[in-house]
């Protein structure tokens, strides 16, 4: 044999080493390298989704090299490729998309390297997952995704706890209902957890003890029912935990206040009584607070030290029956962006000036509430909020006109003006009384209170008597 003969049957032996003992690998020099019954489980597996019309070997001979599938990533194992990733559904213009009479092909869970598999928009017509198959992807999963699969109903299956490499696990706007299978305690990696937007029922499994390393939590747009399990804060780690819309009731557990890292709590629309005071507040690092919605003890949210939660940027607490004064805490949050006290029964008046000093505020809803007095807000502070004040529907709130650079400005509030500025003749009083102001500190004092006393009752004469009182004390 000439020395390139030996070279060349080195070579073939070389490459039939690294393909190991696997069952019948396809050594081809013009491809990526790739046990046959892979490459055929995966052009199987997509065509039970994509439908019979679709010949995997005819337009993708090389699945893992020149020939990429949209959706499909592949990784090299022991100098193979195998099939790491797989997105069923429409995403893009080119991708996989699943026809209205899929099958689910036993061929997908032969993918034994399989670390994530989406499905995106891909079931539309009802179907049920079956019990069994998940359990041989269990190994290698680490991300599950259903988005967007209206097609899908049933239950969540069992065997889905057998996934416990699982790292995410999102199940977002399908039609799944029925209870959580009491396996999802079995995913203890799971660092994503998110159930929103399906008809789950029943109660939130209380086994979060079993997350310690779940970061987001996100059980929103279900039905589910019961108290939030105080197990849930032993999830020390969690960042977001939204459990909005469902129908939650009861107090929320004293442990919520162990999670120190959280910045998002998103509880609207439930039935949850209370729990608030002094459990919420030991979250600082709360950025997002949202409890609208919630026919709560009024005396539990007022009772919040408001001051000491110095991170909050958002904060709902609309529609919640809460009654007493706007509390003064609240002026103090210097990061706060968004705050919703509307349609409640707050009394009382407004603190414009402490609110309007709030550097970040852009946007304020205190309507429909049982506000009293003058909103004093600025000009400046009204233009910049825009349509994002909202002070209607308060019966005995009135909107103190702005006179500035001697213009009228009247921000469309839907508030009645207050009375002083009905007439030409109180308008120059106004600027008596400014004139006032300049002159002398101490009166005013009182000339503030001379024009609260005229907001109150109108009188032309009062005012004037009390004027010249205040020329005569001078
Ligand atoms: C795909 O097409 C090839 C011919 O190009 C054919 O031999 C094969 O049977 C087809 N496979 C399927 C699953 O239709
Ligand atoms: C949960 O995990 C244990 C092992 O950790 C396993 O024996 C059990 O079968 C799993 N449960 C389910 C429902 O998969
Ligand atoms: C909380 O966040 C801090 C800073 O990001 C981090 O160092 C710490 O490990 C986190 N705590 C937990 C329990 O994850
Ligand atoms: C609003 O407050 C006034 C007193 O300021 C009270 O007379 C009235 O009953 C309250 N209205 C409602 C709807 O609570």
């Amino acid at each position: 044999m000439s020395w390139i003969h030996s070279m060349f049957f080195l070579f073939l032996v070389f490459r039939w080493c690294i393909a190991g003992e696997s069952s019948s690998p396809e050594v081809t020099d013009d491809g990526a390298p790739m046990e046959k019954s892979e490459r055929e489980a995966l052009y199987s597996a997509i065509q039970g989704f994509s439908g019979d019309s679709w010949n995997g070997s005819d337009l993708y001979p090389d699945p893992c090299g020149w020939t990429p599938i949209q959706g499909v990533s592949c990784d090299l194992y022991d100098d193979l490729w195998y099939v790491t990733d797989l997105t069923l559904g429409l995403i893009h213009e080119n991708s996989i998309s699943c026809t209205a009479s899929l099958k689910i092909k036993q061929q997908l869970f032969e993918l034994k390297h399989l670390k994530s598999l989406s499905f995106f928009n891909c079931f539309t017509s009802p179907i049920t997952i079956s019990k069994e198959d998940w359990t041989s992807l269990g190994s290698n999963l680490e991300s599950l995704e259903f988005r967007s699969n209206p097609g899908l109903i049933g239950e969540l299956p069992e065997t889905i706890g057998s996934l416990t490499k699982l790292k995410s696990l999102v199940v977002l706007e399908n039609g799944f209902n029925g209870k959580l299978p009491r396996s999802v305690c079995n995913l203890s990696s799971l660092k994503r957890l998110v159930l929103a937007g399906n008809l789950f029922t029943g109660t939130i499994p209380d086994c979060f003890n079993a997350f310690k390393d779940l970061l987001i939590l996100d059980l929103s747009q279900n039905s589910f029912s019961g108290t939030l399990p105080s197990s849930i804060g032993e999830t020390v780690s969690l960042l977001k935990l939204d459990v909005s819309n469902n129908q939650l009731e009861g107090k929320l557990p004293q442990e919520i206040g162990f999670l120190k890292n959280l910045t998002l709590l998103d509880l609207r629309n439930n039935r949850i009584s209370g729990g608030l005071s002094q459990n919420v507040e030991k979250i600082r690092s709360l950025a997002d607070l949202i409890l609208s919605g919630n026919p709560m003890d009024s005396d539990d949210v007022m009772g919040i030290k408001w001051e000491k939660m110095s991170n909050l940027v958002i904060l709902d607490l609309s529609k919640m029956g809460l009654r007493g004064e706007i509390p003064s805490g609240l002026t103090k949050l210097k990061r706060l962006r968004f705050l919703g006290l509307n349609d409640n029964e707050l009394t009382g008046t407004v603190p414009s000036k402490e609110l309007e000093t709030l550097p970040c505020l852009g946007a304020l809803y205190i309507n429909g509430n049982n506000l009293t007095g003058e909103l004093r807000f600025s000009r400046t502070f009204y233009e910049k909020m825009g349509t994002r004040f909202k002070a209607s529907k308060n019966p005995n709130l009135c909107q103190y006109d702005i006179v500035s650079e001697s213009r009228h400005y009247v921000p469309p509030l839907g508030l009645k003006p207050c009375q002083m500025k009905k007439t030409e003749g109180n308008l120059v009083i106004l600027q008596t009384l400014s004139n006032l102001k300049k002159n002398d500190e101490s009166s005013s004092s009182m000339a503030l209170m001379v024009t609260r006393h005229v907001l109150s009752n109108g009188f032309m004469w009062d005012l004037l008597l009390e004027l010249s009182l205040i020329v005569l004390l001078k």
